[in-house]
């Protein structure tokens, strides 16, 4: 059984999706915690209504970056987390969180990296960056984090056209139907051990 550990910052769709799709495709795996900046978040909220560990870890609660990250450290050793999903998380991992699951952390991003990523290009910016470019084809890509933003190896990605009229939001939405299935797809990759070994 791999115990996945999902960081979200927000409303937590994707969260939900992994949740749904383990479930339902009987995966070798389980969420043993949910963590988020933020305490009012839906992440959170389905979390505690799933019976799921929800942790709010916040920076600003701690004095200095390196107690934070122990705190952060702690919490996954503590749950026994082998797999880390980024799943609408905001915040970039500290290097020694990274250091520790090298290899073992996954983010979904709202776009087809390399292009509209890095600091500052996340959720509705991305989707507004592309319509601006007049570019035609845009997706999501699955990646392994490393120390730098949207930067690790690329696992898995699909695309979405953009039809005549797109709006941010209406782009957001079918973009965000690909995120929910091919992010479950590379969790289930790790699961059956096709990735991470
Ligand atoms: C998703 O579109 C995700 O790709 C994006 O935030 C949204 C979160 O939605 N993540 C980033 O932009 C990270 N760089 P959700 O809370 O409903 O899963």
């Amino acid at each position: 059984m791999l115990n996945i550990a999902v960081f979200a910052s927000g409303r937590g769709s994707n969260l939900e999706a992994l949740h749904r799709s383990l479930a339902a495709r009987a995966v070798a795996a389980r969420i043993v915690a949910v963590i988020s900046n933020n305490s009012g978040s839906g992440a959170l909220s389905f979390a505690r209504a799933n019976g799921i560990p929800a942790l709010h870890l916040s920076r600003q609660r701690f004095d200095d970056d390196a107690s934070f990250s122990a705190a952060v450290l702690d919490a996954l050793h503590r749950h026994g987390a082998e797999l880390v999903v980024l799943a609408g998380y905001m915040k970039k991992l500290d290097a020694p969180v990274v250091a520790a699951y090298r290899g073992r952390i996954i983010n979904i991003h709202p776009a087809l990296l390399p292009k509209y990523g890095g600091e500052g290009m996340y959720g509705m910016r991305v989707h507004e960056a592309v319509i601006a470019a007049g570019d035609r084809i845009s997706g999501a890509t699955v990646h392994l984090v490393d120390e730098e933003y949207d930067r690790g190896r690329i696992l898995l990605q699909d695309i979405v056209t953009l039809a005549p009229g797109e709006t941010p939001e209406s782009l957001a939405a079918k973009v965000l139907n690909v995120e929910h299935r091919i992010l479950p797809e590379v969790v289930t990759m790790f699961a059956e051990g096709s990735i991470g070994q």
